[in-house]
């Protein structure tokens, strides 16, 4: 391998889980190719083989392990082979990036700590799924992205930051779900920099940042007040 193309040893190292299509973990990419984002992402899960977003992580030349839960006798022997293949490359971070099953407490726990997810709604407004539909029945006037501690409560743990955007008359829930997706890819690279760079960390059921706890979550854009530091 030529020097110019050598993981620095000193970079963070990210593993990211997926199961579908992969612009979140693309967004990852193209932010350490910029070099704005210093980690060496050493490997992508996926409870999918066929998942789209796998082309990026090879195309990438990212190591990739993707089994299917069904050929494994129950969600706790499929995991604990996810596991075992995550920590073959020896990840400090494990980003949950479209990762469409509930992990067991076994692996929560295992990653507590160093685990993260990206989920599209201003938690904790609406864990769970179809949250820009959910958005549009509610009536709010405002949507946006977390990325979060993972927990073993489903979307349910710290709230690192968010980014915010405006519900705008006649939008619906592909409409939000498309204006949505670019913030999240940059919450996404944002979240996982700050991280990487020691600034964050999960301490009980909070989260300490720039040594103080932190009270709400950061906030990437400006639609309420900026993000400190
Ligand atoms: C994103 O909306 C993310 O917030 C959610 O699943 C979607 C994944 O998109 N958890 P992609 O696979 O990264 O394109």
């Amino acid at each position: 391998m030529g020097k110019g193309v050598s993981p620095s040893p000193e970079r963070a190292r990210v593993a990211v889980l997926l199961s579908g299509r992969g612009s979140n973990l693309q967004a990852l990419i193209e932010a350490q190719q910029r070099g704005t984002l210093p980690v060496h992402i050493v490997g992508v899960g996926s409870d999918q083989p066929d998942a789209p977003g796998l082309l990026h992580a090879r195309a990438a030349g990212i190591p990739v392990w993707a089994r299917a839960p069904r050929d494994y006798p129950d969600k706790a022997a499929f995991e604990a082979d996810l596991r075992a293949a995550m920590t073959q490359s020896q990840p400090d971070w494990i980003v949950l990036a479209g990762y469409m099953r509930i992990l067991t407490a076994a692996t929560v726990e295992h990653w507590r700590g160093r685990l993260i997810n990206i989920h599209p709604s201003l938690l904790p407004r609406h864990p769970g799924l179809h949250t820009h539909a959910r958005v549009l029945a509610a009536g709010e006037t405002e949507h946006g992205a977390s990325v979060h501690f993972v927990t073993p409560v489903l979307d349910g743990g710290p709230v690192l930051m968010q980014v915010r955007m405006h519900v705008l008359p006649g939008d619906d829930a592909h409409a939000l779900a498309a204006r949505l997706l670019p913030l999240e890819h940059q919450l996404l690279a944002r979240s996982v920099a700050l991280l990487v760079a020691g600034r964050a960390q999960l301490q009980g059921d909070g989260i300490v940042y720039d040594g103080r706890r932190l009270d709400a979550p950061l906030q990437l854009n400006t639609l309420v007040p900026a993000l400190p530091g």
